[in-house]
């Protein structure tokens, strides 16, 4: 029997650890191995956030305990990204990364025995939140366009149903909702008394033209059962400060705050002070990324799509592609993503993550946040190796 505490016991292993130590190991041994599993930016944080903190560094209030929530200057900043929810400042938690600001509306809103809805496919940590909450997560199938319907979640409520986790631009998919489907979705949780816990971290960073709208924008009734969670990680290229944030209704976001003075207290304040220095520095140097960006991804669906036995919907958000492999799977006689990961890291030295991480089998997340001549590299030994 094991020590650890049931929680403990019920976390999955990331389905991508074979595939990254691999990846990882070959690499030690100097093969040229390519890798398409990038989560983060491959960029620098622009000059101007760096330099904000430098000064932070330099200020002795900066190395002293702070708010458990924020600072308030960052608190304000961050509460007047989304104008729909006018919200105050009181209503938002600074947290360490989206990330814990999903694992802390999970831990304030779901009990044992609640249900949460979360679209296939999913970024990897959603189920997980749920599960440490002591709550069920519950994965719900997507369309041929990668999406969900309100009729799709019906047929997957319960009346143990109490939050839905959704994201647009998608952490696989890189699909990006359009707005009448969001305020569907939102209408269908407010009529159903769902809590949306609405993920927008990959919010500006979209392509040809579409732009993402936040479910708060899209769907006003749902605000008094609407988490939103965003930060500062992708946009600007900051994953590695730990800046992410949640603004909810006063109780919930009181209760994370509570939460929160317990768990890790504030968020380095030299971190809040870069944070604050993006926010109010405006998208230019994001604007000049998601150029690089557009750029890889069109090579990218293009060359894709040119693979044999690859099917594509063309991402427009975010940095990834989630390409249906089956076709291929079933040409060279394998039976799960994850083989398919690894004999193309074996044969091809080509690291992609396996669909099965997101509840996507048959499907390999691509990222583009590589540089162009990699990204070409990587695919043509990709398409030689498809035939
Ligand atoms: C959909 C999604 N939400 C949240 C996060 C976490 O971001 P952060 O670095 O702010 O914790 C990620 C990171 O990969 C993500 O893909």
């Amino acid at each position: 029997m094991s020590d650890l505490s049931q929680r403990a016991q019920a976390m999955s292993e990331s389905v991508t650890m074979a595939v990254t130590a691999k990846a990882a190991q070959l690499r030690a041994a100097g093969k040229a191995v390519i890798g398409f599993g990038a989560g983060e930016p491959d960029f620098a944080t622009p000059d101007h956030i760096v330099a904000a903190a430098e000064a932070a560094c330099r200020d002795p209030k900066a190395h002293h305990y702070g708010p458990a929530a924020g600072m308030p200057a960052l608190r304000a900043s961050v509460a007047a990204t989304v104008p729909a929810m006018n919200a105050e400042p009181t209503q938002v938690v600074v947290t360490n990364g989206a990330k814990q600001a999903v694992y802390q509306a999970c831990s304030v809103l779901l009990d044992p025995g609640d249900e949460a809805l979360i679209p296939a496919p999913y970024w990897v940590t959603y189920p997980e939140a749920v599960k440490l909450a002591g709550a069920t997560p519950v994965a719900v199938p997507h369309g041929p366009d990668l999406k969900v319907t309100p009729a799709t979640l019906e047929e997957y409520r319960t009346d143990k149903t109490k939050m839905l986790i959704f994201a647009s631009p998608s952490n696989p998919t890189g699909v990006v909702y359009e707005a009448e489907e969001i305020a569907a979705i939102g209408r269908w949780a407010a009529e159903h008394g769902v809590w949306v816990l609405s993920d927008e971290i990959y919010e500006h960073l979209t392509y040809g033209g579409v732009e993402a709208v936040s479910m708060a924008a899209a769907a006003p009734e749902v605000l008094d059962y609407y988490v939103h969670v965003n930060g500062v990680s992708k946009t600007y290229a900051m994953t590695g400060w730990r800046v992410g944030w949640l603004i909810a209704p006063p109780a919930v976001a009181k209760a994370a705050s509570s939460l929160q003075s317990h768990l890790s207290s504030n968020v380095a304040n030299v971190s809040q002070m870069a944070a604050l220095a993006a926010l109010e520095g405006g998208l230019e140097t994001a604007h000049v990324m998601r150029e690089a960006f557009d750029r890889r991804r069109l090579r990218m669906v293009s060359m894709l799509r040119s693979t044999a036995g690859v099917q594509l919907v063309e991402p427009q958000g975010a940095f990834y592609a989630f390409p249906d492999v089956t076709e291929l799977m079933e040409k060279k006689g394998i039976s799960s993503s994850l083989d398919l990961a690894t004999l193309l890291l074996d044969e091809i030295e080509v690291a992609a993550v396996p669909g099965d991480a997101f509840g996507a089998p048959g499907f390999l997340r691509f990222s583009f946040a590589l540089s162009d001549e990699n990204l070409e590299e990587g695919l043509t030994r990709l398409q030689e190796w498809a035939g």
